[in-house]
This record gives structure tokens, sequence and C-alpha cells, in this order.
């Protein structure tokens, strides 16, 4: 190999030593491999040559090129390997490292609620039902014994779907009364909690809210055992061994008679009470002996079958029990809120622990 061969070598040899990254290495392989590189245009001499000269030149040059070559590729893989381990050191993630903050969520004080309830009442045997957010007009309506033009309907400021007037965002539980009716037959011992909506907005009204309805149809049945599934709920809620309840006359169109239940309440425990302490009455629920119209909407024969329902909303509860002022803050999602008023996920209601009865 002459010198200047070496000495191209040498160099070319020294810029892919030096060149750090992908793009410098491209660049110094272009200039020395490209069509106009400098091996390249030197591999084409070999033409204009002697047949003696290119026996020395040809063999140097191709050595030159091999050489290069191999010096190329070997730095390429070198550069490669190092970006990977560069991407995959930025992307480690210590899967053992220990977390360094508790999880912040914590249970909302209605889905607590919820739970307690179903707790409670599924002691006393009943089970849980659901029914949809957006219901049909027939469900939430008429066969609830409000037909069309009925003034009820009026009282409800009810969310219609926009070009779907048969469909609306239900305006409270009782639609599931329904649902359960046409699906199974008695004896029937259900409760329904779920979302129901109406266009209302104040500090105790939001437009979307709670409710949980309890629906009981069997032979036999009379507001006795409506009171008395009323007091026992409303004693294991609230976790007291007394409470006065007070019946007031109402109008629902789905039950006759209709009632609506106010509970005794004390002023100075700030909690439910029996006759002797209470000083003030909370309403907390509507409630009656069901329609023998809706009975017989639902197929059922209303001289054999009778029963009770009630509706309550739970978010009314929940801010009698745990004492919380305005009801949109329950739906601000608020974490300071939430830390506060919130329930740990640990915190389970039963019937041993809390909800008890
Ligand atoms: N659905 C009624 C309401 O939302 C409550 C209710 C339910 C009343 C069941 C009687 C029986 O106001």
């Amino acid at each position: 190999m002459s010198t200047d061969t070496a000495a191209l070598q040498a160099e070319i040899l020294g810029q892919i030593a030096a060149a750090d990254a992908p793009d410098a290495l491209e660049a110094v392989r272009v200039a020395a491999m490209g069509k106009q590189g400098q091996v390249t245009q030197l591999l084409k001499t070999l033409g204009g040559m002697s047949p003696e000269e290119r026996s020395v030149a040809g063999p140097a040059f191709n050595g030159l090129r091999e050489a290069v070559a191999a010096a190329l590729a070997a730095k390429k893989a070198a550069l490669d390997e190092a970006a990977l381990n560069a991407k995959l050191a930025a992307e480690r993630q210590d899967m053992t490292l220990p977390v360094s903050l508790p999880p912040a969520g914590s249970v909302h004080p209605v889905s607590q609620v919820m739970d307690e309830l179903a707790e409670i009442f599924a002691d006393l045997g009943f089970a849980v039902a659901t029914g949809p957010e957006i219901e049909d007009d027939w469900h939430n309506f008429t066969a609830l014994n409000i037909p069309e033009s009925h003034p009820a309907r009026a009282m409800h400021d009810t969310f219609y779907i926009d070009g779907q007037p048969h469909l609306v965002l239900r305006t409270h539980t009782s639609p599931v009364q329904i649902r359960t009716m046409m699906a199974q037959q008695p004896p029937i011992r259900i409760i329904a909690p779920g979302r129901v909506y109406r266009s209302d907005s104040d500090a105790t009204h939001t437009p979307m809210f709670h409710q949980i309805e309890g629906l009981v149809i069997d032979k036999g049945i009379t507001l006795a055992h409506l009171r008395w599934t009323l007091e026992t709920f409303i004693k294991a809620f609230f976790e007291v061994d007394d409470v006065a309840l007070r019946f007031r006359p109402s109008y629902f169109p789905f039950t006759e008679p209709s009632v609506e239940v106010d509970v005794g309440y004390s002023s100075k425990t700030g909690k439910p009470a029996g006759a002797a302490d209470v000083d003030k009455w909370l309403e907390v629920l509507g409630s009656g002996m069901v329609h023998p119209r809706v009975i017989a909407a639902c197929g059922l024969d209303p001289n054999e079958w009778q029963g009770f329902a009630f509706g309550t909303g739970v978010d009314r509860l929940a801010m009698l029990k745990y004492g919380l002022t305005d009801l949109r803050a329950f739906f601000d999602g608020d974490i300071g809120w939430l830390r506060h008023h919130g329930f740990s996920a640990f915190d389970l209601p039963s019937i041993s622990a809390g909800a008890a009865l």
C-alpha cells in the first residue's frame, strides 16, 4: 500500500472514530464511499492504469475500501447500541419502588350511603334492581298512572331527549318498579338505587341527583308493613334505637293512599330521635300503597297482589347523616372536599359495623 493510500485510510478511520452520532457517521460515509467519495474516486482511477500499476494499486485500493466499510459498519453498530441503551435508561421504571404518596381518592359519601342502604335492605330480604337512565315515556310516566296531559308531568321538570320526544332522562327511580313487575313474578322485594334528572339547580337541588326506590309486592300487604319497614330502615341507617315517624297524607299518582314521611329530629344530638326528644321534623321520603292501576299496567291482577313503594333522595340522606350542607359540592369533584368527607375504601358498610340493624 502506498503512503498516500495509507494516509487516506488513517484519515478516514480517524473521522469514523470521531463521529459521535448517526448523522456525523453518515456524512463520513458519503464523503468516503458515496459516488463522489474519496475511496470511490480512487477506485475509478484503476481503469486508466497499466496492468502493472493496477496489480499493485488494485489490492491496495480494495484493502482501503474494505477497511473503511468494516469501520463504518462497526461504528454504526456501536452508535445504534448506545442509542438503544440511552433510550432504555431514559424510559426506565423501577416497579419495585414504593409509592411516595398514598392514593388520593376516597369513597364518595353518596356511594357510601348507597352501599349502606343496600346492606340494610339486603338484611331485610330486598334484592337490588336497576333500570336505564334514558327511559321511555311509558315507564317513566304512563305506566305509573301519569297519563299524557296529567299535571304531574309538569311537576317533574323533565329533560327530554332532542328529536326523540318519547325518551326522557328518568325523573325518578319509580320506572324500575314497572320494569321489575314486568320482568318477574311476585312476591317482589327490591330496592333500586340510581341517578335521576330534573331541570332544577340551587343549594339543595342539582340537575342530577340520586334516589333509592323500594318496592314490595305480595299478598295481604298493608300500610303497617310499610311503616315497620321504614322505621327499621331509618333506625339502622341513622344508628339510633328509637325514631319518631310522622306520616302525612300526600299525593303521588302511582300510590293510593300516598304518604309523605317525616323523621323526628333532635337538634341536641343532631340525629333522628324518639318522640320525647324531637324538636323538629325532616321530610325524608315519599311512599304509599302501589296504585291498583300500576299493578294492572304491569299485567298483574290487583285483586290478587298488593304492595307498597317508597322513594327517597340518597344525597339528602347523606347530608342528614354526615352533616353536609351544600348539595352542589357533591358534584364538584373537589379532592379537598372528598378527602374531608369521603370514606376509606376499607370502610365497608356492614350489618356488624356501621349500618347495623
Ligand atoms: N317517585 C317519587 C318522587 O320522585 C317518590 C315516590 C316513590 C313516592 C315511590 C311514592 C312511592 O318524588
